[in-house]
């Protein structure tokens, strides 16, 4: 059983590299009055990227991260998630793989949403792949992350039609407006184990 701390919420980071949009759904679900968390931190490997932007303008605590030297910004992160209490932390686009060490330190605790219905289309490329293999389906799923990439246990997922005339970038735009409702969706899921 986690403790309730703060407002009694549990404290989350999110992980991001860019626009930032499931962020905002994140944190737009966090300020509502019966969630349970709050996006205490938001960790960017990159500067200069909308996420950053939206996560100053609402003054949510906000760390770039060089990534020159993945050991150093590893270890920098997780002193930042123990000083910041942090109990969950939800990846969202966040273009970097985390160690295993780091992934085996918070055992559980870390969520992603993939582009795909995994475990079809792990890593890159995911709607490319897709329509080129002329798949009815697409979607997205949010699962824990483990020591492979895109692999851990599928907390949700959610189909989305692919049309015949799909481009890269439509299929791409039409699942994200089902990923930033399915990852609020997740997280309540995976707090109510906690
Ligand atoms: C999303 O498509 C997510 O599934 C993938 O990266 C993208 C991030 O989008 N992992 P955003 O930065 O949350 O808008």
């Amino acid at each position: 059983m986690v403790k309730l701390v703060g407002k009694n919420k549990i404290l989350s980071a999110v992980f991001i590299s860019g626009r930032g949009s499931n962020l905002k759904s994140i944190y737009n679900y966090s300020i509502k009055k019966n969630s349970k968390i709050c996006v205490e931190l938001v960790i960017s490997s990159k500067s200069d990227v909308l996420g950053v932007k939206f996560a100053r303008k609402y003054n949510i605590k906000t760390q770039i991260i060089n990534y020159k030297n993945k050991v150093k910004a590893e270890a920098r992160i997780i002193k930042l998630l123990k000083k910041n209490n942090i109990q969950l932390i939800c990846l969202a686009g966040f273009m970097k793989v985390l160690s295993k060490n780091f992934v085996k330190s918070f055992k559980n605790k870390i969520i992603n949403i993939h582009p795909s219905l995994l475990p079809k289309y792990k890593g890159l490329n995911t709607h490319e792949r897709a329509i080129k293999n002329r798949d009815r389906f697409s979607g997205c799923t949010v699962h824990y992350v483990n020591q492979n990439l895109d692999s851990g246990k599928i907390i949700l997922k959610q189909k989305v039609k692919l049309y015949k005339s799909d481009t890269p970038e439509q299929l791409a735009k039409r699942i994200l407006k089902v990923e930033n409702k399915l990852y609020p969706r997740a997280i309540n899921k995976v707090i109510s184990n906690f």
